[in-house]
């Protein structure tokens, strides 16, 4: 299927199967996670802190994020693969194609990018070129410098009504999904009904998107130093981790 065509699917599942999508920044994570079944894969720029050790997601660049994307896509995953634009790599129309196109060089299938009405353009103008774009709407990392924290939404009408009018923005530049992060729930699931594309939700309340989105060591437990409140572990591999490196120290040194 080319990235156009598992696009096109993803935005089919709308009231459907719920989308499990999860980050994937290396290729052995990427087959584990499609041979579980998982529905998209996303390259997120949260790769910035739990696999480069950044404070948060301004330091990423396009060479980490094509770095990472292209060892995902070496992993030639029936999942869709999405990637993130980072930060400042959108700021034109003309640049945000033009990285779009490099990362889809690397093997991605689709770009996501964060915002809504003062990102129209930029996204009419890679769906224009046939690629597909993933929308990010709600909390965004990207702005957590200007905002000076990282802060609910959708609390008032006022923000659910600017909400909508992004994800209509969003929608009409041709988006085929749209990632709602740390929306309030009611909101979530209003704006889940209100719009034809599916939303996929992370701390936006239960069941409230047609699909979630977790952080993949947020559910393997593998990066313990900060987990967010939302968070559902269902495993904990730095506990794991921990108990073969002592037993292989115990090994190596007759202790
Ligand atoms: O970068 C990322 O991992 C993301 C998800 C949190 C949606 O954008």
């Amino acid at each position: 299927m080319t990235g156009l065509e598992k696009a096109q699917a993803i935005r089919q599942r709308k009231n459907g199967l719920r989308l499990a999508t999860l980050t994937a920044y290396d290729y052995p994570t990427a087959r584990l996670l499609d041979e579980a079944g998982v529905d998209l894969l996303l390259v997120g720029d949260s790769l910035g802190m739990v696999v480069l050790g950044f404070p948060d997601t301004t330091q990423v660049t396009m060479e980490h994020m094509l770095h990472h994307t292209a060892a995902v896509a070496r992993a030639k995953t029936k999942a869709i693969v999405v990637a993130d634009l980072p930060i400042n790599s959108y700021d034109t129309p003309d640049i945000a194609l033009a990285n779009a196109q490099r990362l889809i060089e690397a093997g991605a299938d689709a770009v996501k990018l964060e915002g809504g009405i003062r990102q129209a353009e930029k996204v009419r103008a890679i769906t224009e070129a046939r690629i597909p774009v993933c929308g990010h709407l709600g909390m965004l990392p990207q702005r957590v410098l200007e905002e000076g924290g990282y802060r609910k939404k959708g609390k008032t009408p006022e923000q659910s009504a600017a909400l909508l009018e992004g994800a209509n923005a969003l929608i009409e530049a041709g988006v085929f999904a749209i990632v709602l992060e740390s929306v309030v729930a009611e909101t979530a699931a209003q704006l889940t009904k209100d719009i034809p594309v599916p939303t996929i939700g992370i701390g936006s309340g239960g069941a409230t998107c047609d699909g979630e989105v977790a952080v993949v060591t947020d559910l393997l437990g593998s990066y313990p130093w900060f987990v967010p409140p939302f968070a559902q572990p269902e495993a904990d591999l730095a506990s794991s981790i921990s108990q073969a490196v002592t037993a292989y120290r115990g090994r190596v040194q007759g202790s």
